[in-house]
């Protein structure tokens, strides 16, 4: 969804779930009431152990869903996912992960809506501080935050063992 470019040669897009989904939204879909959503990565990853060597990238994109409670036939979920019961311990393994296959110096983008979580109690799961960011979305509540690894930090303390998953 957020992507200008998918097919972009220096996009690697990634997602647990591969699937193509028709939903019920009457709000944007098609004359009959439906939407189509495409859920295809470019390669299978969980957020939680990327298939990345450490210092792999200079960019990260940290979308993950923000959805705590949904109904079953929620469309936001089917499009956004949906947090599971350990979704603290998900998250704060999945900044870890995003850090350690950042680059010193690389920047992590970080999207959060915060309808059902705030976005302290996320911020509260990674040691590394934003640097700025910004709130969009017709009730501002979409968090859009940037920070970067701090290249002073080795890569192990980000790894399985490191401060940063536990
Ligand atoms: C907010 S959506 C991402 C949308 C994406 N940025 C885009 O522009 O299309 C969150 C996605 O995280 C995926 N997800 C949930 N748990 C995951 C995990 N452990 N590893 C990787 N992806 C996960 C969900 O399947 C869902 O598609």
């Amino acid at each position: 969804m957020m992507w200008h470019d998918r097919q972009h040669p220096d996009v690697v897009f990634g997602d647990l779930r591969h699937e193509v989904v028709t939903v019920t939204d009457r709000s944007h879909g098609k004359q009959d009431g439906t939407r189509t959503l495409r859920i295809e990565p470019d390669v299978a990853m969980d957020f939680r152990a990327l298939p990345y060597k450490d210092g792999t990238f200079n960019l990260v994109a940290f979308d993950p869903p923000h959805l705590l409670r949904a109904g079953p036939r929620s469309w936001l979920a089917a499009k956004y996912g949906q947090l599971g019961p350990d979704w603290r311990e998900d998250l704060r393994r999945g900044f870890a992960e995003c850090f350690r296959v950042l680059a010193p110096n690389g920047v992590l983008v970080f999207k959060w809506n915060e309808a059902q979580v705030k976005v302290s109690e996320v911020l509260a799961l990674t040691e590394i501080d934003p640097l700025f960011g910004h709130l969009s979305g017709h009730k501002s509540l979409t968090h859009w935050l940037v920070f970067m690894k701090p290249a002073s930090r080795p890569d192990s303390q980000f790894g399985p063992n490191g401060p940063e998953s536990r």
